[in-house]
């Protein structure tokens, strides 16, 4: 009889696809969702042939060094800056990732937090139940108007474009973009969507949406410079990465009211949040969830699961995001 390859779920799941696993491999699962250190992840995944990781495990050179029987880790999530990719090459381990399943919904997602700031939702509900509501007053936390401004979206991939498309077709907004390489004029029309330079981009965004992947080029894309080119008007989303913005820049100019207001669903060093950010009232802040649906979780945690049974069935991933060569 062979035996079947060894997998390592690395954190809590949906049990059904535990077990749907667990028809066709060895598996073991982090059911009490215990927070691994890195040697304890090494530790766990040292006689293992595959992982699903939720994209907070960290995979590089010192991990794959003890975990010689690893031929690839299936991340339950879009974005893959956990895995260091040259490491992963190098040792012929491959990556995958969740495309397509979380597009709409974290695009949703995208818009009510561009809503929840520009319409000051979060620090008006804090004023009232704080009970300090006593009177309607005509400039009682008026925002920023939505519908037929200006948005702007830095990254223009999946969740770039439904981004777009909801401004543009939904809100009769005029929406502009910058990525490093522009969209097909057919692409650009359905997004409703016209290519700037960055530094059009901020100073023209009446709202800022970051949709970019998290790389060392786009470390700190938006930081204390960048701030002070956007409109004092002007609200920063950031549904991508943190990293992406230089959280500590980003309160300093919340404080000073250089920028009207910021919605972050993740942050530098989360589950951390920058202390200032905190104290700051013009800030909507969320816990990583733009793509916290039950019904996407579940088509993400199956996708991670498809990738790991492909492979090891078929011989390839449905969606890798590289392509080592696999010697193992
Ligand atoms: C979530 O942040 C993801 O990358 O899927």
């Amino acid at each position: 009889m062979t035996t079947q390859p060894r997998i390592l779920v690395a954190r809590r799941i949906f049990p059904e696809v535990v077990q749907r696993l667990a028809q066709h491999f060895e598996v073991q699962a982090n059911d009490a969702d215990l927070a691994w250190t890195p040697a304890e992840l090494a530790a766990q995944l040292a006689d293992k042939d595959g992982a699903l990781t939720t994209g907070s495990q960290r995979i590089d050179a010192a991990l794959l060094a003890a975990c010689p029987r690893l031929k690839i880790v299936a991340n339950m999530a879009v974005g893959y800056n956990n895995f260091d990719l040259p490491a992963m090459t190098a040792a012929g381990v491959l990556g995958s990732n969740t495309p397509d399943v979380l597009t709409e919904t974290t695009a949703d997602f995208g818009f009510a937090l561009l809503m929840a700031t520009a319409r000051r939702m979060t620090e008006s509900e804090h004023f009232l139940r704080a009970g300090l509501w006593q009177s309607w007053s005509y400039d009682m936390f008026a925002g920023a108007e939505v519908h037929g401004s200006t948005l702007g979206i830095l990254g223009m991939g999946r969740i770039g474009q439904g981004i777009a498309r909801r401004g543009a077709h939904g809100f009769g907004m005029r929406v502009i973009y910058h990525n490093r390489s522009r969209l097909a004029p057919e692409l650009e029309a359905q997004c409703g969507a016209q290519y700037v330079s960055k530094d059009e981009l901020l100073a023209q965004a009446d709202h800022l949406m970051l949709v970019l992947p998290y790389s060392a080029q786009s470390h700190h894309a938006i930081g204390a410079a960048e701030l002070a080119r956007m409109k004092p008007s002007a609200t920063l989303v950031n549904i991508a990465r943190g990293g992406i913005v230089d959280d500590a820049a980003l309160a300093q100019a919340l404080r000073q009211r250089r920028i009207a207001a910021a919605g972050l669903d993740v942050f530098e060093g989360e589950p951390a949040v920058h202390p200032e950010l905190l104290q700051v009232p013009n800030v909507v802040l969320t816990p990583h969830i733009a793509s916290a649906t039950l019904p996407t979780r579940l088509a993400m945690a199956n996708l991670a699961a498809d990738n790991l049974i492909a492979f090891f069935e078929q011989g390839r991933a449905l969606t890798p995001v590289h392509a080592p060569t696999l010697q193992k």
